[in-house]
């Protein structure tokens, strides 16, 4: 299969441009920026992107690329650090610019006359090679730019095709080599004819085709699986999140379902009728070994009048181990295979990249299990979605039959309500506010709002307050609504409902549910909050 290779320099955007890419129908490969090519990845490899950093690339330590990159012949399109690199290694200038470049900024493509590039009797720019990356594209468009250090000469060899205000380089191309360099980033929504920029690159200047879909990556993975599992036994935890159905579905699929362990642990910190859903899709996917362990009284009596939200996620992490350990030694299957729903994102976030992304989201939420290190080092892990960035184990997961409330759901965070219900947590209040979510999340669904919103659940605070109903003073519960939109969890902006629909889901939710008296909304985006609140 045709791909692109992408070369990370620890962009916030690298991650964008590989699903970019993908999204055209191409194979996407993020690898660290400054990794040799070696044959297997070249095999393949129809083009090279370099990505944007938060380096400097005339600091000392900044990544460089390797030399096998360049002498591989092939189209590189370099973006933002990406050209700014390809400049200073060859003789041209990178400075700091007096004001930093961010955000909406209009590019102007250079007259023919400037660049010596001639057109044809139409006037149109098509066939000459310099131009193959803006065939169609107008002289003048709003790009999206973030960058403090600016191109002040291009390298040896290169010519400027296009500028932003002030003159200052915006595309660049090679004179004699299929290079080019992008000072904005064609991978963010709001850059205009960023996709066509990028469809260009990929098509037109690559000759990539198009084979990446998800029956394609079913096919390839059911092959892979089949062939490294034999006829062993894999072991797959679930979650009741997307990533663990949608890869309980794939190996029920792929395999024996004769071959497969589902194990669920109910913690009691779950959303209202999670459990009895899930159940319902796997065994309807044919699962004949799917073992639901009740554990909801031992994790709330861990819990017992504990606050401390760190102390409350090592409580519940360390009952999940304990409770697996106990039913993994049950089901006596200890020579299984484990499978885990590892996504694309997670690898590249957890040190697969050159960027400084040691602060990521999932690796310090991720349960480091016993059961995931012995198998590990037993060479027994399996990650059949490992090559999948989240949007594709969706559609992944629509492949495979799985139904749209399952695969649409929002993200929940592994330890459940517990990070929800501020303070200690008991049955009353997982009760109160399984209640409260499931009214917001259908009173969303009702409106058509949920598949906009990224994430959106109710928080219980460890308040009362004050309130009337007829005569009576009241003292109830306040819940925190919140909706946010977002790409990937790591910024998040609030979702601006409008306020007759703020209005009408407070008064649904005090109306219908006794033990609540005020409702408000969380209008913080992340940063400086983050999205959960605990
Ligand atoms: P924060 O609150 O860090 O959340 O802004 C970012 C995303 O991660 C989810 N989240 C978790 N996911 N285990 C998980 O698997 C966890 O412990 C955890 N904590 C937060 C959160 O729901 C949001 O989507």
């Amino acid at each position: 299969m045709d791909s692109i290779v992408i070369l990370d320099f620890g962009s916030q955007y690298t991650q964008l441009i590989g699903r970019r890419v993908r999204e055209l129908g191409v194979y996407s490969e993020i690898i660290p920026g400054d990794h040799a090519l070696d044959a297997s990845m070249l095999r393949e490899c129809k083009g090279i992107i370099l990505s944007g950093s938060p380096w400097s690339a005339y600091q000392e330590g900044a990544p460089r690329t390797h030399p096998s990159v360049l002498q591989a012949g092939l189209p590189v399109l370099a973006i933002c650090y990406g050209i700014q690199r390809l400049t200073l290694d060859h003789g041209g200038r990178v400075e700091r610019l007096s004001e930093r470049e961010y955000g909406r900024m209009p590019v102007r493509v250079l007259p023919d006359r400037l660049t010596g590039i001639t057109t044809d009797a139409g006037g149109a720019r098509t066939g000459a090679p310099l131009h193959a990356l803006l065939n169609g594209i107008p002289d003048r468009f709003v790009s999206w730019m973030s960058h403090g250090d600016s191109i002040t000469q291009p390298g040896e060899g290169w010519q400027v095709l296009g500028v932003s205000e002030g003159d200052i380089p915006a595309i660049l191309a090679h004179r004699t080599m299929p290079w080019w360099g992008l000072q904005f980033h064609p991978e963010v929504s709001h850059c205009e004819h960023g996709m066509d920029i990028l469809a260009n690159f990929v098509f037109g200047v690559c000759g990539a085709r198009k084979g990446w879909s998800m029956e394609a990556y079913l096919a390839q993975e059911a092959e892979a699986l089949r062939a490294r599992v034999g006829d062993r036994k894999v072991l797959l935890l679930i979650s009741g999140g997307v990533d663990s159905t949608v890869a309980g579905a794939l190996l029920l699929e792929t395999l024996n379902p004769e071959q497969v362990y589902l194990l669920y642990i109910d913690t009691g910190l779950m959303r209202k009728a999670e459990n009895d859903e899930v159940m319902r899709n796997l065994r309807r996917l044919g699962a004949r070994h799917l073992h639901a362990v009740d554990a909801e009284a031992r994790f709330l009596e861990a819990l017992r009048g504990v606050e401390d939200p760190e102390q409350k996620r090592r409580i519940i992490g360390d009952m999940f181990v304990s409770v697996q350990e106990e039913t993994v030694a049950m089901l006596g299957i200890s020579d299984a295979f484990l499978a885990q729903g590892t996504l694309y994102t997670d690898l590249i976030e957890s040190g697969k990249g050159v960027g400084n992304k040691a602060q990521v989201i999932k690796s310090h939420h991720n349960v480091r299990s016993p059961l995931i290190e012995r198998k590990r080092a037993a060479g027994l892990i399996i990650e059949p979605l490992d090559r999948l960035y989240k949007d594709e184990v969706r559609a992944l997961g629509r492949v495979l039959g799985l139904p749209e409330e399952i695969v649409g759901r929002h993200p929940f965070p592994g330890p459940g309500l517990g990070v929800r219900i501020l303070g200690e947590v008991t049955r009353e209040k997982c009760d109160i506010l399984r209640e409260v979510d499931s009214i917001f999340i259908r009173e969303l669904r009702k409106r058509g709002l949920y598949d906009s919103i990224w994430q959106a659940f109710a928080v219980l605070l460890p308040v009362r307050s004050v309130g009337v109903a007829g005569d009576e003073r009241t003292y109830k519960y306040v819940v925190a609504l919140r909706a946010i939109q977002s790409e990937d969890g790591m910024t998040a902006q609030v979702y601006p409902f409008s306020m007759s629909d703020l209005l009408e889901i407070s008064a649904t939710i005090t109306n219908s549910v006794p033990q609540v008296g005020r409702v408000v909304y969380d209008i913080s985006s992340k940063p400086p909050a983050t999205i959960e609140w605990e």
